[in-house]
């Protein structure tokens, strides 16, 4: 019988899935512990540390019944039957792989600690998305550390749920993975267990059971593919303005072909987010490391294809706006990488940002959910680059100075010349925006980068209008 859990790393993945896992099981504790003592006191507040709707709701019913979050890692560790890593595992910045590899520093201190407390046998799950064959590692990590008495049985539980949505998905995953070695008693037992956690709320049926390196790698293309169908899309909306084409009219035939399905064909200014391109760039290494140089450079064009979809938005800003932004003051509505989330890691919004920068823009950046602090600090944070020949420079001193934040969507476009629209937050699509051009400088001009603007509206008001993969016509006419 499980009776407790341990959930380590309380971010974007550990805080929603550990609290759903407590809603669903009334009968398991389950403690959500980090290095992190500002995070697990927002976890212990009013003011959780991540937006996600539906998560407050779901923290209330469970926090301080059978849901905990702590700083004392090793009291819940000792005392839990299944331990969840929910670490973070971003691309390495140095050192062998940098740029691409997977940095699994978190997860080796973490395994470290477990062996290092565990009196009794524990069952590891990966929640985390790691490179194939991670779990070989772990469990090497986890023998040669304890103390020969504890048994630990590995799985592979890798995550799918999309932030902005993580409580529904959690609540109604479309599967749930569960990769394990059922070659031994102790294997079949530990998926059996983790199994009957998830049969709590999930159907049977979307319950999949693999070998452990088919659930890392399925991971890793699942992300992959969804990537890879993003780019392929953005890539016909650059044809799509060349030919007189829509690229909204392309994915719509697109999306009615059974085979296809219609997720994930919204042309957009890029893909953004913590794992697209951090798992791509680890597929990519896997690949490399294999010898497998043509899957490799498959994969990176995804990538490829993605920096060019964001440089091309600001090459079209600059040049619609008679060739120069400078000291112009432009509008940018949407910081975060997506709707419905204040997480603003690798959001196109920060290379097109730094695009305008770059040729001395003045902007006002306008976000319903994301901070000041936030916006300036990846403002100003030099990224390592995946690839050299894509090198997006941050912005200088002088350039981040050249940034406002506004609280107020009519205050961030007062006076501007342009608005860009970088995320799709629904309230963008129903601000009054005869008001803002009455504001604005003329000539008025919307670059809309989601798509999500009512484009014949805003050129009876007067704007010039440029969309994502529209035809040409539809901004040069106006
Ligand atoms: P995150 O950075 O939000 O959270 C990770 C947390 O782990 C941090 O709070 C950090 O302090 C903590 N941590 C690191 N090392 C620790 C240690 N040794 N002991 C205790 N705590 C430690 O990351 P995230 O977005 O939640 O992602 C976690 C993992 O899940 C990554 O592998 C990611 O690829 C994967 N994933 C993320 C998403 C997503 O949408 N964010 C979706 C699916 C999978
Ligand atoms: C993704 C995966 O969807 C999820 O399964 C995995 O667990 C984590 O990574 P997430 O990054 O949270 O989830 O959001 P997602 O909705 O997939 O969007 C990723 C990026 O792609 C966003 O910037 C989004 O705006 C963009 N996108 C998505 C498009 O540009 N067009 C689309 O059609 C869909």
């Amino acid at each position: 019988m499980v009776k407790k859990i341990c959930g380590i790393g309380a971010g974007y993945v550990g805080g929603p899935t550990m609290a759903v896992i407590a809603l669903k099981c009334p009968s398991i504790e389950v403690a959500v512990v980090d290095i992190s003592h500002s995070r697990i006191s927002a976890w212990n507040s009013d003011k959780l540390p991540i937006y996600e709707p539906g998560l407050e709701e779901v923290i209330q019913q469970c926090r301080g019944k059978n849901l905990l979050f702590s700083t004392d890692i090793e009291k819940h560790v000792y005392e839990a039957d299944i331990i969840f890593v929910n670490v973070n595992t971003p691309t390495k910045t140095s050192g062998l792989g940098a740029g691409k590899a997977a940095d699994l520093t978190y997860w080796e201190s973490a395994a470290r600690m477990i062996a290092d407390v565990s009196r009794s046998n524990k069952i590891v799950v990966e929640k985390s998305t790691v490179p194939v064959r991670t779990a070989e590692v772990i469990e090497k990590i986890l023998v040669h550390n304890s103390n020969g008495m504890v048994k630990y049985q590995i799985l592979s539980n890798p995550e799918f749920l999309s932030e902005g949505t993580s409580i529904q998905d959690l609540l109604n995953p479309d599967r749930v993975l569960i990769g394990g070695n059922d070659k031994n008693l102790g294997g079949q037992e530990a998926i059996q267990k983790l199994k009957a956690i998830y049969a709590n709320w999930v159907p049977e049926d979307r319950i999949i059971t693999t070998n452990l390196w088919s659930a890392e790698l399925s991971k890793l293309a699942d992300n992959a593919f969804l990537a890879q169908r993003i780019s392929s899309i953005n890539a016909m909306s650059a044809l799509c303005e060349a030919t007189g084409a829509d690229v909204s009219q392309v994915s719509c035939v697109l999306s009615k072909n059974t085979k296809l399905g219609s997720k994930y064909l919204n042309a957009s200014v890029g893909f953004g987010g913590s794992c697209f391109q951090k798992d791509i760039l680890n597929l990519v290494y896997i690949c490399e490391s294999n010898g497998l140089v043509e899957v490799a450079n498959y994969w990176k064009e995804v990538i490829k294809v993605n920096d060019y979809q964001k440089s091309r938005f600001v090459k079209k800003v600059v040049t619609s706006m008679f060739n120069t932004v400078s000291g112009k003051k432009i509008a940018v509505l949407g910081f975060s990488f997506k709707k419905d989330t204040s997480d603003t890691r690798k959001t196109p919004a920060i290379d097109v940002c730094k695009g305008l920068l770059a040729d001395n823009a003045c902007l006002s950046i306008y976000d319903p959910r994301v901070s000041e602090d936030q916006i300036r600090t990846d403002l100003s944070t030099n990224e390592i680059r995946w690839d050299c020949s894509t090198q997006v420079k941050p912005a200088s001193f002088t350039n981040v100075k050249q940034v406002s934040v506004f609280g107020d969507v009519y205050e961030a476009t007062k006076d501007a010349h342009g608005i860009c629209v970088l995320t799709e937050w629904d309230e963008f699509k129903t601000i009054d925006y005869q008001k803002i051009f009455d504001s604005m400088e003329k000539p008025a001009f919307v670059f809309d980068g989601r798509n999500v603007l009512d484009v014949d509206k805003l050129k009876k008001i007067g704007f010039i209008v440029y969309s994502i993969g529209k035809p040409i016509d539809q901004w040069v006419d106006c």
